[in-house]
């Protein structure tokens, strides 16, 4: 009875998911991604705002940490009203950030250091200034961009407030009003409707004319950049291109055909999903990599920032030292989707992004606390991603006011997580030589801000842990990106963390503590011969192995990475 059970969960949960090729670009199981937010990392000109040149003096830097792979927040001609989301022309870099030989430039010169280069794709809207949106306001419908966005007449009576909010009303002669995704200035591109109402014409099928135009003008813009050596993308929203979807059935339909064809063109391109839902990215999409992050209560805001407001004010959370947060939130979520994409590709957690706060925010703001956060994130499975300036701990910077939309949709302070990179003790901290009034965005005005400089020599410092956690990583198969993960701890215990790592014999055991008192853990017993301490961040934890259990006890803000024998 119990079996049969099983089995029928088992059909419905396949039959959700189309099937996809599990191949993978060769060189993803040992990628490590950086994440540069161009105007905030290195300006070469003296105008206040990064650009390419200044990536590629940094080129040498970004390897040394251990990192192979670069994904780039969007360069191409936009409007800045959001950043650089509000793309004009998708086949041109932005002239503040270079030109397009600038960026095949940095592809080459990365290449030549063994990094990859992966790009923005900014595949559900575009700015309302880009030519695509000016051509279909027009009243003739039969133009070559008339079908790129979405006409509704009127709002339907019966939909969401969230979804009413969606209607922008224009007086375009092509209609009343057209669907944004995000901002107003961002209408959504046309990849037609999951269930169309056809008392609603506006809402055309997924096999439309014009939802197929956008699909091919999407495959000549990663085509464009690809055949340039570019080496992926990141999807920006990509669960939210088919409307009226809310199984996701259509957005994965479309993702799986979109990979299909991008897969035998470019076998080692990867495609990234921002989805935040693993499972129907890499699952459902064929997407290589999605990210657990900070979108949704089931994502990972229980460890880091349960956010409130605008400022993310924290409310519990698991890594603080008050030791009062939960575990079983995130584990629940994340074993789900670690075991329904093994295999096929990584749920990766990055140490945060242009979007949400850093992890050196509020409380969490000392040496011990960041290294402990830092060993979570380079030695769980998936790849790694770490966002700039992050390796050094800066800081999450609150109150800071808009700037280029940063204050997002709701209000949230996203400027406060995009200030530019710290490299020296110079004027702007080596960022740029511009008056520092005409920086993109405030600096971190404390005279003791994390630089790389500062920390470069300094063997206890966060910059080196990083490339020690790193290096450890590369030369281990248990604690690379394949490597198996078993939760050890209970989480109903939930302090210290534990959780072990493995390779066919070679195991590894982490024990994280985040709170400020000891604290101990028991689990069934590894069955080793010994524990070897390879890294700590304070006094070591103790484990005891015993013949049914073994146990370890961690000291106050500790992270112990072993190394079973
Ligand atoms: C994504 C981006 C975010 C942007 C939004 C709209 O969430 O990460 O920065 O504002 O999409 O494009
Ligand atoms: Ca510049």
């Amino acid at each position: 009875m119990k079996t049969k059970y099983i089995l029928l969960t088992l059909l419905i949960m396949n039959s959700m998911y189309i099937t996809s090729s599990p191949a993978m670009p060769s060189w993803l199981k040992q990628a490590v991604f950086y994440q540069i937010y161009p105007p905030s990392f290195q300006d070469s000109n003296g105008d206040g705002i990064g650009d390419i040149r200044g990536i590629i003096s940094r080129l040498d830097y970004i390897r040394s940490l251990g990192a192979n792979t670069i994904w780039l927040n969007p360069l191409f001609s936009s409007e800045f009203k959001d950043g650089g989301y509000d793309v004009t022309d998708f086949y041109s870099v932005d002239k503040r950030y270079g030109t397009n030989s600038d960026l095949v430039e940095l592809v080459n010169e990365a290449h030549k250091r063994g990094i990859r280069v992966c790009l923005d794709l900014v595949a559900g809207h575009t700015s309302d200034k880009n030519p695509w949106f000016i051509q279909s306001q027009q009243a003739d419908a039969n133009l070559r961009y008339s079908d790129y966005y979405i006409w509704p007449a009127f709002i339907p009576d019966d939909i969401s407030e969230w979804a009413a909010g969606k209607y922008i009303p224009s007086d375009a002669p092509r209609g009343n009003y057209y669907i944004k995704n995000f901002y107003a200035c961002q209408p959504a591109l046309n990849y037609g409707y999951a269930n169309p109402d056809p008392n609603h014409p506006w809402e055309q099928p997924m096999d439309a004319p014009g939802p197929q135009a956008v699909r091919r003008e999407m495959k000549n813009i990663i085509a464009f950049w690809m055949d340039k050596g570019v080496d992926g993308f990141r999807v920006d929203m990509a669960m939210s291109l088919v409307k009226n979807d809310p199984d996701k059935k259509g957005t994965m339909q479309l993702w799986h055909d979109m990979k299909g064809w991008f897969a035998e063109r470019y076998p080692e391109g990867v495609l990234i999903a921002e989805w935040f839902n693993p499972t129907e990215a890499i699952a459902g999409g064929g997407f290589h990599i999605d990210f657990i992050a900070h979108a949704e209560k089931d994502n990972y805001t229980s460890l880091f920032f349960n956010r409130e407001g605008g400022e993310f004010e924290p409310l519990v959370c698991y890594f603080d030292r008050e030791g009062k947060g939960e575990l079983r939130t995130f584990m629940e979520m994340y074993s789900r989707h670690y075991e329904a994409v093994k295999g096929k590709g990584y749920a990766s957690l990055p140490t945060s992004n242009h979007d949400f706060q850093r992890p050196n925010c509020y409380t969490r703001n000392t040496l011990p606390q960041l290294k402990v956060a830092m060993t979570f994130f380079l030695t769980m499975p998936g790849a790694p991603f770490i966002y700039y300036g992050d390796e050094i701990g800066m800081k999450f910077l609150t109150g800071l006011p808009d700037v280029e939309g940063s204050r997002g949709e709701d209000g949230k302070n996203r400027a406060g997580t995009r200030t530019p990179m710290q490299w020296d003790g110079s004027p702007n901290a080596g960022f740029s030589t511009a008056d520092t009034s005409r920086l993109y965005i405030a600096q971190d005005p404390d005279p003791q801000r994390p630089t790389v400089a500062a920390q470069e020599n300094d063997p206890d410092s966060m910059l080196n842990y990083v490339r020690q956690l790193l290096k450890m990583r590369s030369g281990s198969a248990a604690l690379g990106n394949d490597g198996d993960w078993k939760l050890l701890s209970d989480v109903n215990r939930p302090y210290p963390l534990v959780y072990l790592r493995s390779a066919g014999d070679e195991r590894y055991c982490i024990v994280l503590n985040p709170s400020d008192k000891r604290v101990t853990a028991e689990f069934p017993s590894l069955e080793s011969a010994g524990a070897n301490c390879r890294v700590t961040t304070a006094a070591p934890a103790k484990y005891s192995r015993g013949k049914k259990t073994d146990k370890v006890t961690a000291p106050p803000v500790s992270a112990t990475i072993f190394k079973m024998e």
